[in-house]
């Protein structure tokens, strides 16, 4: 019962806020959480390259500082022809809060990847992990 289309259409609208003035790659993304609230995110560069944080951790901190922590599902754009996977950090930091998050990647040329991250990121390491 995830709305995709409504998910992806924030995805590309988050796309134009996304500060990338070194890569010109502009990513955005959005999530829904179980409770059925949106939170978008788009990747922000910084002159000290390395700092730069992608579109999909910009929206689960944004989920986060917006008081929410259970992703369903999350939809990423990307400016390519095929549709892009989120990189590892990435993946990581997904894994946190989204056990059985569904992923949904979009991109400029039509193409579409659905996946989850369990498939992304098997045999992850993750909070239940600790003590
Ligand atoms: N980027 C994302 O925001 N998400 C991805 O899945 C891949 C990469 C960003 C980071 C950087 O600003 C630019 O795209 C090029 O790597």
């Amino acid at each position: 019962q995830i709305d995709w289309k409504m998910l992806a259409d924030r995805a590309w609208a988050a796309r134009k806020n996304a500060y990338a003035p070194y890569s010109k790659f502009f990513v955005g993304a959005a999530l829904a959480t179980e409770s059925g609230e949106i939170f978008t995110g788009c990747n922000v560069e910084n002159a000290s390259y390395g700092l730069t944080i992608c579109a999909e951790r910009s929206a689960i901190f944004a989920m986060v500082a917006g008081g929410a922590n259970r992703p369903r599902a999350i939809a990423i754009y990307t400016p390519t022809s095929k549709p892009t996977a989120p990189c590892g950090a990435c993946r990581q930091v997904l894994r946190e809060f989204g056990r059985d998050l569904m992923v949904l990647s979009f991109c400029e040329g039509g193409g579409e990847l659905t996946t989850s991250l369990a498939s992304l990121l098997p045999e992850a390491f993750g909070p239940e992990n600790l003590g």
